[in-house]
């Protein structure tokens, strides 16, 4: 269906992460989307290479996720979600906790990414408040993202993402980041960089460990271009936050739902983190929600100190549990389940690393990150950072397919749904446009 973008000035929607003027005058618009293809405003097909924003692994437009959404609105289309409930919210929290490791029986929904994270870090503090510990240090990592509200913010490790935003949460400290530029070219783990691990180390020297509430990382940072943890890094901060008290946060908001080839990266990497964030793919990004997964042991600590009666964790959001989104959120599960994607996604992915890797001699690129069913194509700077990728972008949308970039990094995330047709075409696409760039 063609859609007459004339119509509208375009002026009044203020974009979100998006250059609005350089878009006001080359809109792209999708009109309409199902499986792994999206029609462009002009009628265009793009294959979609990202899953979106990596939330849609089940393909757009699930028929069961629309039906199971419209029978929800039939019951009720708002509950309150303070002292009231539904039953959807308690289904799919059983549900995300049967996914889990076997200690992680307790799920706080929210609404997107971003307040998991912020969700997750008053959990920390709610946590350390109930056993009398006075600890008010985060850490985090350079490059993370977490996400875009002040507690996200404040761990992000991505410089544009804070410096117009000064105003953040104190006692954030960073750890260096895991890509090391004489290891190019590295699919899944690398072998070297287990002692970067040992920054936390120095954390808990310099500032003492007693004061240090959380380590916050995500398993394999994702917005900077998919930065896999060396072999033994996420094993070794694991240990140091066993002998300082210090609770592992894992912000697995890219990395839930079989992203990596297997349900959740605690899975993949073996480590188990003590609070667990998610989002996107928890509702195949059809409607907004976020969840976080506490631990049984945080769990009973917060619980336990409350008096009867009283509230245990003072937080909560108008549209926790929102049915709609449960009802996404359970007839994705169920999605899940039924067609076996988390096993496609494994299976597909050595077919699907092959090809990106493929790329490895193109004169573009710079380097190449790959895992499960998720590939960073690091392109050479044209000397400002960003704009090469930003005109990859579009010259791919232009060419017919959908990637996200940051800075001048793709991020390749094909929806477990994709045939090798699929991932064929969407290389054939993204190495044209490389190609085309100067
Ligand atoms: C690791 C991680 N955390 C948090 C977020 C924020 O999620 P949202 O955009 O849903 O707020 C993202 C988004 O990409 C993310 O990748």
């Amino acid at each position: 269906m063609a859609y007459d973008v004339q119509s509208n000035s375009l002026e009044e929607f203020w974009i979100p992460f998006t250059d609005n003027r350089g878009f006001k005058k080359d809109p792209r618009l999708i009109t309409r989307a199902s499986g792994v293809y999206m029609t462009d405003h002009k009628g265009g097909t793009v294959i979609d290479g990202s899953s979106g924003l990596f939330c849609s692994p089940a393909g757009h437009s699930h028929p069961k996720i629309i039906e199971a959404v419209h029978a929800a609105m039939q019951d009720f289309t708002y509950v309150a979600p303070f002292g009231t409930g539904h039953p959807l919210s308690f289904a799919l929290a059983e549900r995300v906790a049967r996914l889990l490791p076997e200690d992680f029986n307790h799920i706080f929904f929210v609404n997107s990414g971003s307040e998991a994270i912020d969700t997750a870090l008053k959990m920390v503090m709610a946590y350390h408040s109930a056993r009398g510990n006075d600890r008010t240090r985060f850490v985090s990592r350079e490059r993370a993202y977490h996400g875009v509200n002040i507690g996200g913010v404040s761990l992000s490790g991505m410089v544009n993402n804070r410096k117009t935003f000064p105003s953040v949460m104190p006692n954030v400290v960073m750890m260096r980041h895991t890509w090391d530029e004489n290891e190019l070219f590295v699919r899944g783990q690398p072998e070297r960089g287990v002692e970067l691990a040992n920054d936390l180390q120095r954390m808990v020297e310099t500032y003492g460990g007693e004061t240090i509430a959380a380590c916050v990382v995500e398993p394999v940072a994702g917005s900077t271009g998919i930065l896999n943890p060396p072999k033994g890094y996420l094993e070794r901060l694991r240990q140091i936050c066993d002998e300082n008290g210090i609770l592992l946060v894992f912000d697995e908001v890219i990395t839930g739902f079989g992203r990596l080839g297997d349900k959740f990266a605690t899975d993949v990497f073996g480590v188990r983190p003590d609070i667990i964030t998610m989002a996107k793919a928890l509702t195949n990004g059809s409607i907004p929600m976020g969840a976080v997964a506490a631990s049984d042991k945080v769990h009973e600590v917060i619980m336990d100190q409350a008096a009867p009666g009283a509230i245990e964790f003072f937080h909560g959001y108008t549209y926790s549990g929102h049915p709609a989104a449960c009802a996404a959120g359970l007839a994705t599960m169920a999605i899940f389940e039924e067609e076996d994607l988390f096993k496609r996604a494994a299976d597909m992915s050595d077919y699907f690393l092959d090809s990106v890797f493929a790329l490895k001699d193109h004169p573009m690129v710079r380097d190449i990150r790959g895992i499960g069913l998720i590939a960073g194509v690091e392109l050479k700077s044209n000397g400002t950072p960003g704009q090469r990728g930003g005109t990859a972008q579009k010259d791919l949308f232009w060419n017919g397919m959908h990637v996200k970039f940051t800075g001048d990094t793709g991020i390749i995330a094909p929806m477990f749904i994709a045939e090798k047709s699929h991932i064929d075409e969407m290389m054939e696409k993204f190495k044209k446009t490389l190609d085309g760039l100067q």
